[in-house]
């Protein structure tokens, strides 16, 4: 059998449980408590990190406090910080606070993309304009994402085709990455592999992500189809946290001590040191004061060499 015939010595994780992880619990966790938790995923080894959103506070009151958790966040050497822009004023913020790097996002479907940002697919590019030529001019990177690519939770199926020609208009626009997103958590292994390789078809794969809810279990298939055909940056949240507060029903993240437990199961290396990855999750649950999905979060960490 030909298959893992050419897996990656490393591959990149991004991790969003700060961000993607804390915009959906019913319950606003204190700045405090957001800081040591990515003090936590940072003592783990993770060196991508999405730490919140300069979104507006009435569409996302759990992430407010953007600016204090920038402001209050030690910064270890090695470690990218993140966070969400959608606009102008959201550049402006990441600029106060002294961010390095941001991220734009835009739905492949256009019921999403206006129950989430409130505008038409062709506005939300065209206010782009505005936000990732004016970051990277001020030596920020920018990552895009593209949602909904794996269905939406209003209009169904999606033309990858439509996410295509996002992708790359986001790039023309100066992103370095593009995260290819399955919000709803919809996605199955063939219809990944079919996804990915009309993105791969005129994309490189280094600049290409995957981001993939988990709330149907089929994440981390996902991932795999996805490492075999040359994907090398896996966007994750630890404990499985999360989901979009736009799309109903969706949950978190593939976990990432489950993507972890797997890469490194399979000789792949990340850089992350699975036991204080799974202390880290410990802080999420505590901090957010209800257990977590992710499964080795809840098993624990079986040594390997047993
Ligand atoms: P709007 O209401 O159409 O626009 O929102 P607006 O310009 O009228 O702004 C409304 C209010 O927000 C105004 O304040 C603005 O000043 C303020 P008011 O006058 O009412 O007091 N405002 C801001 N404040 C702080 N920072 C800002 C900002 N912008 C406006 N940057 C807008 C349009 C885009 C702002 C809004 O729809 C929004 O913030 N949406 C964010 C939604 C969001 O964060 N969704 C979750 C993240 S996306 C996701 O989870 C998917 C992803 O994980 C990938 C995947 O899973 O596929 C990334
Ligand atoms: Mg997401």
């Amino acid at each position: 059998m030909a298959l893992f015939s050419d897996l990656p010595s490393e591959v990149s994780i991004y991790e969003v449980s700060p961000r993607d992880g804390l915009q959906n619990e019913a319950v606003t966790v204190p700045t405090t408590r957001k800081v040591r938790l990515i003090e936590a995923l940072c003592a783990s080894g993770l060196r991508r990190i999405e730490i919140t959103s300069f979104v507006s506070p009435r569409w996302v009151p759990q992430l407010a406090d953007g600016d204090e958790v920038a402001g209050n966040t030690p910064r270890p050497d090695g470690v990218a910080f993140s966070a969400l822009c959608p606009n102008a004023r959201g550049l402006e913020r990441a600029l106060a606070a002294g961010m390095e790097e941001i991220a734009v996002f835009i739905s492949a479907s256009e019921t999403h993309n206006r129950k989430n940002v409130n505008k038409t697919v062709a506005d939300t590019l065209a206010g782009f304009r505005d936000v990732i030529g004016p970051a990277v001019a001020k030596g920020l990177r920018v990552r895009g994402y593209v949602s909904t690519l794996w269905g939406c939770p209003y209009e169904g199926e999606v033309s990858p085709e439509a996410g295509l020609r996002i992708a790359r208009e986001l790039l023309a626009q100066g992103c370095y990455q593009i995260s290819l997103g399955d919000t709803i958590g919809a996605g199955t292994p063939v219809q990944t592999q079919r996804i990915l390789s009309h993105f791969l078809a005129e994309i490189p794969a280094p600049q290409l992500a995957m981001h993939m809810h988990d709330t149907r279990g089929t994440a981390l298939a996902n991932i795999l189809v996805g490492l075999e055909a040359g994907i090398r940056t896996f966007d994750a949240s630890v404990g499985g946290l999360g989901g979009c507060p736009y799309a109903p029903g969706a949950a978190g993240n593939v976990a990432t001590e489950d993507l972890v437990y797997m890469l490194h199961g399979m000789g792949v290396a990340t850089g992350v040191d699975l036991d204080r990855l799974v202390q880290a999750g410990q802080v999420a649950a505590a901090i957010v004061g209800h257990e977590l999905s992710g499964k080795v979060h809840k098993a624990g960490v079986r040594s390997l060499d047993r």
